[in-house]
Order: structure tokens, then C-alpha cells, then sequence
């Protein structure tokens, strides 16, 4: 089963490069905050308020665990992912796990645009650095760390793929 999961920071652009990725690579691309939206019929944000971030978290791994029947799927996955449950294990199981790594000071200004706390129940800004330091010690478990400050979507899809393609070889 070939499988891509994108991890890393809210606003650090896994949703684009997943897009990206899966046209340069020909394959399908899933989005876990899109899947768990679907399901319930409501948004991310409503899931915090009205049900708990707890609850998000076991709907967050019930749908990890659906996809990893899936081949050729890139998967962009919440900012929180990697840190709850055995989640990483899990993906690095059964898949090349690659960390979008972009700077504290980026990803600031970014989350400081008006309308992200609303979408994104844990984007405060005064929580970022703090977060951000705790969730280094799994993002910085991925198979490949991809650092994208200064690249467009397109030039860190591309720069993935090459990635993905040299740890085929060698495995
Ligand atoms: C979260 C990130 C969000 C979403 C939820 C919690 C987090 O996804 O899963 O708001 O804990 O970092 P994005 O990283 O796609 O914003």
C-alpha cells in the first residue's frame, strides 16, 4: 500500500501540498478535517465547542485508521495528528510520513489573520510558540522533514516526491 501523510502545524500549508503532491504523483488526495467535517455534517471548529477537543480526537484517530486501507492516497492530516494516541506509529507503519516545517515567525503571521481563530479552534496566538515546541518532538519523527519557508506549492510537491522516490528505493 503506497500511502504519503503530511503532518505539521496548523496553517503550515498541508492541504495545498497535498493537492500538489497528488496531481504530480497521479494520486488521489484526503484531507482528515475534511473527512471527520463530512461525516458529521459540521465544522471543525463546531466539533470543539459543541462536543470537546476530546471527542475530536477519537473521531480524529477512528479516521486514521479507515484510510490506511487506502493505495496511492495522500493524506493531509490535522495539526494534532501526530501527537495524540499512537497516531505516528501508525502512520509511519504504513506510510511515508514527511513534516511541513515552516518558521515559528511564518506560521505567526499566517495564524494572526482575523478569520483563522474562528476556523481554527487552537490557532490563539499567544499558544503558538508553546504548542509548536511540544509537537517538534513528534513532527521531528517524520521520515523526511521538508522545510518550505521560501518554496511554492508546486516546488515542495516536487521536492516530496523526490524524497518519497529515493526511500522507495531504499527500503
Ligand atoms: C488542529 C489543527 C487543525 C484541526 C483542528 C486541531 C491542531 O487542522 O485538526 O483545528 O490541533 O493543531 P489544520 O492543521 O489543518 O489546521
Amino acid at each position: 500500500m503506497e500511502k504519503i501523510y503530511l503532518i505539521g502545524f496548523m496553517g503550515s500549508g498541508k492541504t495545498t501540498v497535498g493537492r500538489e503532491l497528488s496531481l504530480a504523483l497521479g494520486w488521489r488526495f484526503l484531507d482528515t478535517d475534511e473527512i471527520i467535517e463530512q461525516r458529521l455534517g459540521i465544522s471543525i471548529s463546531k466539533i470543539f465547542s459543541e462536543y470537546g477537543q476530546i471527542f475530536f480526537r477519537m473521531e480524529e484517530r477512528n479516521t486514521l485508521q479507515s484510510l490506511l486501507k487506502e493505495n496511492k492516497v495522500v493524506i493531509a492530516t490535522g495539526g494534532g495528528m501526530p501527537v495524540f494516541f499512537n497516531n505516528l506509529e501508525l502512520m509511519k507503519n504504513s506510510g511515508y510520513v514527511v513534516y511541513i516545517s515552516v518558521s515559528l515567525d511564518l506560521l505567526r503571521q499566517r495564524l494572526n489573520k482575523d478569520d483563522e481563530s474562528t476556523k481554527r479552534p487552537l490557532a490563539k496566538k499567544d499558544d503558538v510558540e508553546r504548542i509548536l515546541n511540544f509537537r517538534l518532538n513528534y513532527y521531528n519523527k517524520a521520515h523526511y522533514i521538508c522545510d518550505v519557508d521560501n518554496l511554492t506549492p508546486l516546488e515542495v510537491a516536487n521536492k516530496i516526491k523526490g524524497a518519497y522516490k529515493r526511500w522507495k528505493k531504499s527500503i
